[in-house]
Parts: C-alpha cells; structure tokens; sequence
C-alpha cells in the first residue's frame, strides 16, 4: 500500500500567479508527472489542504483537471486557502464527502497488508490562516477512533499539532492541539500523522505518534529559526511524499520534483 501526498497545491485562476511570483499549477503538473513516472504506483493520492490559493470554485476546476492524469483515489483535507463549501462541491463526487458540516472522514481501505483507516480532520476557520479543532471535530476524532480500536489508523490535518520553531508560522498553528495529542496517546492503532502548512518536512511525534510536515509542489516555506522572523518563502526544491505500509508500520519519504543528473550506477 503505498499514499502519495501532495500538499500545498495553492492553484490559483488562469493567469494569476501566487503571491505574485509562483506559477503553482505549471508546477503541479511537473509533480503529477513525477507521480505518474514513478517505477511503483501509488494506490491513492492523500491531498493535505491549501488545495487552492483563494477558494474560488474555478481555481477548483482548474486543480482537479490537474489532478485528473494521475488517475489515483482521491483523498482531501482542507488547508487555511481553502474555502469549505466551493471545496466540498468539487470533490461532490467523491464517496468520502460529507454533505454537511466539517470536511471530516474515514476512510477505509483493504490494503494487502490488512485494513487501514484513513481519517481526515478539517482545521480550517473561516477567513483566517490560523487552525482549528474546536471540541465538535474533537469529539469526532474520538468517536471515529474508538469505534476501530485495532484497526491501524493514519490521521491527516491541514494544520501540523506541534509548534515548529518557525516563529511566523506557529503563530498561524492549531488551536486544539493539547486535546489532540491526548486523543492520539489514547489510541496506539494511531501510525502516522500527515500535516501540510509547512511546506517544507518536519517531522516529530505527538502523542507517541510519528508525525510529518510534507514539502510543496511549488514554493517551500523558508528555513528560519531568528524570533522574529517574518514568515518568507522560497523556490527551494519541490516535492511530495511516499507512505509505504508495511502492515506493521509507515515507511515514508520525501520525493523531490525536478530534472537532476543520473541515476548513476555505484
Ligand atoms: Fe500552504
Ligand atoms: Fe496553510
């Protein structure tokens, strides 16, 4: 069983560049290609929010007409970019959406490693850039959890649980994230926790659980530690994830978009 997950996708209108610099769907279009020429599969594509760059339902159409090549099962959280019913009416069609409410859902899969649960949480408060996960989606965290105690879990939120050191953007970070952390050490089906927000990898544990930031098909956020330092981006590198389950475990890398020299032989 092998996830790819793409993240921070910020797709915006025809012509319009994000933040003025980033031609964001040229470069989900190299990442799909990148997807499609992998020497293995992936069995779906996990999508951990900032879909879009403004949450209008054309930048919508325009990311699933991108997405559509990689002829994958769809999975979606949204990001703070997001908006939630232009992003619940473009994936309508898929079976995992809820109709009403938070963009919450389990979903579960029969993998050839024995079944796995995908469960995706919605951070996102309207109009602002910072997280969320107020008691309701709490609540259903640990009703979803308890009702398949041994049935391996993977968890995705937008919004990473954890501060990163990145001063900037921990000020936009999660609220609720104490209560999670609890939730997650109560469930050691938990195996993985999958954030986007970041742009760029970070990975920790939170509540005994392995926990990862994922790199952007477009721009990275910028590798600065100095209080104060405003949050910047930068044309590091893109890339996305690999999640291997083992059946036991996740496997996961980071994958880098992009022409470079080789593979040479050893
Ligand atoms: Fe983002
Ligand atoms: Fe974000």
């Amino acid at each position: 069983m092998l996830i790819a997950q793409i993240s921070d996708t910020h797709v915006t209108r025809a012509g319009v560049l994000a933040s003025g610099i980033v031609d964001t769907a040229a470069m989900l279009a190299d990442c799909v290609a990148a997807v499609r020429a992998l020497s293995t599969p992936p069995d779906l594509a996990l999508l951990t929010g900032d879909l879009v760059d403004a949450g209008a339902p054309e930048e919508y159409a325009r990311l699933r007409a991108l997405l559509a090549p990689l002829g994958l099962p769809l999975l979606a959280i949204p990001g703070n970019h997001d908006a939630r019913e232009p992003f619940r009416d473009a994936f309508g069609d898929q079976p995992w959406m809820p109709r009403e409410g938070f963009l919450q859902f389990v979903h579960e899969v029969d993998s050839s490693h024995g079944p796995l649960r995908i469960l995706g949480l919605d951070t996102l408060v309207a109009g602002e850039s910072r997280g969320e996960l107020c008691e309701t989606r709490l609540d259903w965290l640990e009703h979803a959890l308890a009702a398949a105690p041994d049935t391996a879990a993977l968890i995705a939120l937008h919004h990473p649980p954890f501060l990163t050191g990145l001063r900037e953007m921990d000020e936009i970070g999660l609220s609720g994230r104490d209560a999670f952390a609890d939730i997650v050490a109560r469930h050691s089906q938990v195996k993985l926790i999958l954030c986007g927000h970041l742009h760029r990898n970070i990975q920790t544990t939170v509540g005994g659980c392995r926990t990862a930031t994922c790199p952007s098909p477009a721009h990275q956020i910028a590798l600065d530690f100095r209080p104060g330092s405003p949050a910047r981006f930068c044309m590091e590198p893109p890339g996305f994830m690999l999640h291997r389950w083992t059946g036991e475990a996740f496997v996961s890398h980071t994958a880098v978009v992009g022409d470079y020299p080789g593979p040479f032989a050893f």
